[in-house]
């Protein structure tokens, strides 16, 4: 699964980064700085008991709104993966709810052109033509740009493409004609993390120039170019390491627009799956050092949850959350804290789910920073959740 691995990556960056884990001095220092976020969490909650919150969801989860935006001030992107094929369906019929879908099919795979090191498109069996269409029948402004991954590149390959100027405008080339030859709008280029990681976080001066130039092709061809960002602030708030000041500044000046992947929390503690102190944070820290417009900044909605049993981190969908919260005696709580609710069920089971509430507490975030939301992925979650939306 996709989340778990990229949760195990992440570990593995933090880990190898140096970075320090919780302390509790640390957090008692953030404390002031997460006031407004408390206030702006008991103002917007209305006091329901815990039964009324899971009898509400029980009773909406399947209803999907499918009217105009209710979010207006940022973009919304929606991803949407072949593994969890219903986001098909919401992003037809709820396709007013989204400035932009990204369908998870397609690679970048090296490809020997004439004897050169060039990219050639993988995943592109997935590509679903007829669905794009429905998408557009529903909203004629929607804008469709596919999340292109950058994997399995290794050795003299991957440094050649890094160093070789070259070898990267072919690249990028082969990326734009593909993208015009089938009318879409843009890419969701997910690179950052794979090559950082790959190369163990000595690529970013080479990375920055090859995202430099592959957004001037973007953009001469009427491209939108999207790319997809770790948090920069650990648990402690204190600096991953793996997105600088410097690399955010310069992001921020060529691409479109940053997702920030504001999830997957990366505490060995009992939380919750994007602690709402935690994507507040992390933002503030983006929109500041980067001196970006925020409307060029998304953050990351996460529609998948973690059942914590046990300590264990194991992704769970809508479903298995309405199972669990269909146990006898299985109770729905509010944790302040993390801004999301969880799930007690069984002798010790607990998990993390997000609630239409725990989603609002977020889009009002959004709002309030005037960035915009991208969500991971569509068909994870509940369909009510487009009434935030
Ligand atoms: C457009 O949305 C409506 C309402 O959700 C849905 O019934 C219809 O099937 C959608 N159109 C297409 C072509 O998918």
């Amino acid at each position: 699964m996709k989340v778990v691995i990229l949760t195990v990556l992440i570990f593995f960056l933090i880990v190898n980064f140096g970075a320090a884990t919780l302390s509790k001095s640390d957090r008692e220092k953030k404390k002031k700085v997460d006031e407004p976020i408390k206030e702006r969490a008991s103002a917007s909650s209305s006091p329901k008991a815990d039964n009324g919150e899971k009898s509400e969801v029980l009773l909406e989860y399947d209803t999907l709104d499918i009217s105009e935006r209710n979010f207006q001030e940022g973009i919304t992107i929606g991803y949407v993966t072949p593994w969890n094929n219903h986001g098909y369906d919401v992003a037809k019929w709820a396709a007013k709810k989204f400035t932009h879908i990204a369908p998870v099919w397609f690679q970048i795979n090296s490809a020997n052109l004439e004897g050169q090191l060039s990219c050639e498109i993988g995943g592109t069996h997935d590509f679903d033509h007829g669905w794009v269409e429905d998408i557009r029948s529903n909203n004629s402004e929607i804008k469709i740009t596919p999340r292109f991954l950058f994997e399995r590149w290794q050795g003299e390959e991957l440094k050649s493409f890094l160093t070789e100027e070259g070898a990267a405008r072919r690249c990028g080339k082969a990326i734009v004609e593909f993208l015009q030859r089938n009318e879409l709008d843009g890419a969701v280029v997910e690179m950052w993390l794979q090559i950082m990681s790959m190369t163990r976080g000595s690529a970013a001066e080479f990375l920055l120039e090859i995202i430099e130039l592959w957004t001037k092709q973007f953009h001469s061809a009427g491209l939108e170019f999207i790319i997809p960002l770790t948090p920069p602030l650990d648990p402690t708030l204190k600096e991953v390491g793996i997105v600088t000041p410097k690399i955010l500044m310069t992001l921020a000046e060529h691409v479109d627009y940053i997702n920030v992947m504001t999830y997957d929390y990366p505490s060995q503690e009992i939380s919750g799956v994007s602690p709402i102190r935690w994507v507040e944070a992390n933002l503030r820290y983006i929109l500041e050092v980067s001196q970006a417009n925020p409307s060029k900044i998304a953050l990351g909605l996460n529609f998948y949850g973690y059942d914590r049993t046990n300590a264990a981190m194991d992704a769970i969908l809508g479903k298995r959350f309405l199972e669990l919260l269909s146990t006898k005696n299985s109770k729905l709580e509010w944790d302040e804290e993390a801004g999301e609710h969880r799930v007690l069920y069984g002798n010790n089971g607990i998990a993390y789910f997000p609630t239409l509430r725990s989603i609002e507490l977020r889009i009002n975030l959004a709002r309030q920073l005037g960035v915009g939301v991208g969500i991971w992925e569509l068909g994870q979650g509940l369909d009510y959740f487009t009434k935030a939306l």
